[in-house]
């Protein structure tokens, strides 16, 4: 097989090499945004006097012809033409003959690849937010179900301080839409024209750059060619963005495994998302929620690959730079399946509210007894220290808050008086964070109404 660069060359290349450095095995899914630029740069030569109209026009037919054979399938990638980027330029020149050749006047695989792969992203993230905001949708929701439902919090996972559930779904939402804006933030990266910097130092052709960008749909032009050519930041604002979204969907999975375990019991997971246990007759395991939670670790790790690869890379390319595109698409498809996994979790959970009322209440109320003596004049740390041997008596008689008479708490303070026995109501005490941001009735309804607003629900 003939290589587009083999003037150059006295011997074939040893088939290891073809191998070893080849990239169309995986950077084929480039391929209808390899042709989307093709398109565009064959206009920008033709605006340039380069191409006459009917050369423009017949290879942007060939590229059409292209376009429809990978579609629909037919289109044989070959691993000894390196990338799919000559593969593309290989069957123009198939279908044009020596013509076909003229599509890379003026560009380079390096500013191409650039070209494409920011093309492929701007999709990809896209899609990404939808899920985003589907996921966020579906968490407004449960908090709106969820508004009367009283459950404990948590901190180093022992019991806290009683909430709203709502408030809890609601905590997720704000990671969600958090993790939303960093992946606006890395489209606005991401959405910039590489093409017309050529392999390293601009184009000795006289290209609009910034026709070519509005062509294919860019926001702005790369101002330096070396830059553009050479440096892979905005594939780090991509990974970091899934990585920290991972993270998110890896502890609320693991907060679900927990509270379908027997021993918590909270929510119950629907038999259709559940897998069984070859031995065990009784399992019914939460295999989804634990791979959304093992899979954080592929995002950390294509990361960290990235980051590493990059890392002392002499100005501009470097071959090693290929090597971005394999974390790069299993981070965005393991991504996707997580997101995916997650919401479809959450439409089919289902909340037991006696468990978590059960669990919301007893010593979780401590809080609220010591604040009550500090209403009565008690500095805080004096009302700590009486609520906390209270506290530890009741511990040691096997007793809990919930069954605490007004004379066992009078034995600790003559301060406590009939009023106090309201507290022992986990969803009174609830009520009583008022604070912006608290899990009271009147805030979490704020919120419920200002995420609809937000979401367009
Ligand atoms: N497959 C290459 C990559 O992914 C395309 C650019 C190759 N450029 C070159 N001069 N060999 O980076």
């Amino acid at each position: 097989m003939e290589k587009a660069w083999e003037g150059r060359f006295r011997e074939p290349t040893e088939e290891f090499v073809e191998e070893f450095t080849q990239s169309v095995s995986f950077d084929k899914r480039l391929a209808l945004y390899d042709i989307q630029q093709s398109l565009a740069h064959v206009e920008t030569l033709q605006k340039a006097g380069i191409l006459s109209q009917q050369e423009a026009e017949s290879i942007k037919g060939a590229l059409l012809k292209v376009k429809e054979k990978i579609t629909k399938g037919e289109f044989s990638f070959r691993r000894e033409l390196e990338d799919v980027h000559m593969n593309i330029e290989k069957a123009l020149i198939e279908e044009l003959g020596p013509m076909g050749g003229k599509v890379h006047t003026g560009r380079s695989r390096n500013d191409q690849v650039v070209t494409d792969l920011r093309l492929y992203l701007k999709e990809e993230i896209n899609h990404i937010l939808d899920l985003l905001s589907g996921l966020r949708r579906r968490l407004v929701r449960l908090a709106e179900e969820t508004l009367e439902v009283v459950a404990p919090s948590y901190t180093h996972l022992q019991r806290a301080q009683p909430i709203r559930l709502a408030h809890y779904f609601l905590a997720y939402r704000e990671a969600f839409l958090e993790d939303t804006d960093r992946f606006v933030n890395a489209f606005r990266r991401v959405d910039a024209l590489a093409l017309g910097s050529g392999a390293v130092a601009g184009v000795d052709f006289p290209l609009d750059r910034f026709f070519t960008a509005q062509k294919l749909g860019f926001r702005s032009v790369l101002r330096n060619s070396m830059h553009a050519t050479g440096d892979r930041g905005f594939l780090l604002d991509v990974l970091y963005s899934c990585a920290v979204c991972g993270m998110h969907l890896s502890r609320l999975s693991e907060d679900l495994i927990l509270w379908s375990s027997e021993e918590f019991g909270f929510v119950e997971l629907p038999d259709r998302l559940c897998t069984g246990s070859s031995i065990m007759p009784q399992k019914k395991n939460p295999d989804v929620l634990e791979l959304i939670r093992g899979k954080a670790g592929r995002l950390y790790g294509n990361l960290l690959s990235l980051l590493t690869v990059l890392k002392g890379l002499p100005m501009a390319y470097n071959r090693d730079l290929q090597e971005d595109k394999e974390p790069l698409f299993d981070s965005l498809d393991t991504l996707k399946g997580c997101l995916k996994g997650a919401s479809l979790v959450l439409e089919g959970l289902k909340v037991r509210e006696d468990k978590l009322r059960a669990a919301a209440g007893g010593f979780t109320l401590a809080t609220d007894l010591a604040n009550y003596l500090v209403g009565k004049g008690v500095p805080f740390r004096e009302a700590h220290r009486i609520v906390g041997s209270l506290v530890a008596k009741l511990v040691e008689e096997g007793r809990s808050l919930q069954d605490v008479t007004l004379e066992d708490l009078r034995t600790f303070s003559p301060l406590f008086q009939e009023d106090v026995l309201k507290l022992l109501d986990p969803l009174v005490v609830a009520d009583r964070r008022q604070t912006y941001g608290g899990t009271s009735k009147e805030r979490v309804k704020e919120q419920i109404e200002l995420a609809k607003r937000e979401e367009g629900l």
